[in-house]
């Protein structure tokens, strides 16, 4: 019996937008247990230095590692491009990034070839995506485009409004002007303005949420690894830690995944 397979998730992520991918893990790997880092005092990374945000993600790791985990995801698209395999390469247990499971899906579902990538300016600026896509499959172009106010829309609740239509508009203009027939959202908020965003491209571009294709490519490497747990519970534990003030964390856990959350807060370093 493999006995790391009863251990638990790490999910890390700079504040609240991992919680989409821990929505995603739960649909995919409902039985796994997760433990979720959110460094809500820290955040955003999306503007910081590529070597400070992968200080910050070893951080949390070397937490997470106190809490039993037997694998890592790292659901931030800006800590995955600051050093995937830099963390890799320290660590002796899987893990899991939203880039190339994000990458991988887009190029399935694009027909003409032509690729969009929204993220951060941390993510955009490292052209992880593009190397990942060229890596995969050279010749397929991709056009990114940093949109660093969608994440402030998400997290003041502001996406349903005009301004925001204005914002996402803006953004994507280019990318429209590109026709590119599939767009990565390559940040954790962007599966939550999902429905502006396919309105503003229109019906017949592919969004792709790396939230969605992260936890399928985790349950792969669980099942090839034989890390799946094996107890077959509907009880599975989650529990939540964040470097700020538990409360908004914990409003919007709730409303994204459609039940009460208690986090804890840990303060780092
Ligand atoms: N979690 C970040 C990402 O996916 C978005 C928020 C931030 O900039 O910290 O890139």
């Amino acid at each position: 019996m493999n006995l790391e397979a009863y251990k638990s998730i790490g999910v890390l992520d700079s504040g609240v937008g991992g919680l989409t991918v821990v929505r995603e893990l739960h649909r995919w790997i409902p039985h796994e247990n997760i433990v979720y880092f959110g460094d809500t005092y820290r955040m955003p990374y999306g503007s910081r230095p590529q070597e400070e945000v992968r200080r910050f993600a070893l951080e949390i790791i070397d937490f997470l590692q106190t809490q039993e985990i037997k694998m890592v995801v790292v659901a931030c698209n800006s800590a995955a491009a600051a050093g995937l395999d830099y963390y890799r390469e320290k660590l002796n247990i899987p893990v899991v990034g939203v880039i190339e499971p994000g990458a991988r899906a887009a190029l399935k579902a694009t027909r003409n070839e032509r690729i969009g990538v929204i993220g951060t300016e941390g993510t955009v600026g490292s052209g992880a995506y593009e190397k990942a896509i060229s890596r995969m499959e050279p010749g397929v172009e991709v056009y990114s485009r940093a949109c660093p106010l969608l994440v402030l829309i998400v997290e003041n609740n502001l996406v349903y409004s005009p301004e925001s239509y204005r914002v996402t508009e803006e953004y994507l203009k280019p990318l429209k002007e590109q026709g590119v027939d599939t767009i990565i959202m390559g940040c954790t908020h962007y599966p939550l303005m999902q429905d502006l965003i396919q309105e503003v491209m229109g019906e017949n571009v592919t969004l792709i949420s790396s939230a969605e294709e992260t936890a399928r490519e985790a349950k792969e490497i669980l099942v090839s690894s034989s890390l799946m747990n094996p107890l077959n519970s509907s009880h599975s534990r989650h529990r939540f830690f964040v470097s700020g003030k538990p409360f908004s964390f914990e409003e919007i856990g709730k409303k994204l995944l459609g039940s009460e959350i208690k986090a804890y807060q840990v303060v780092l370093s």
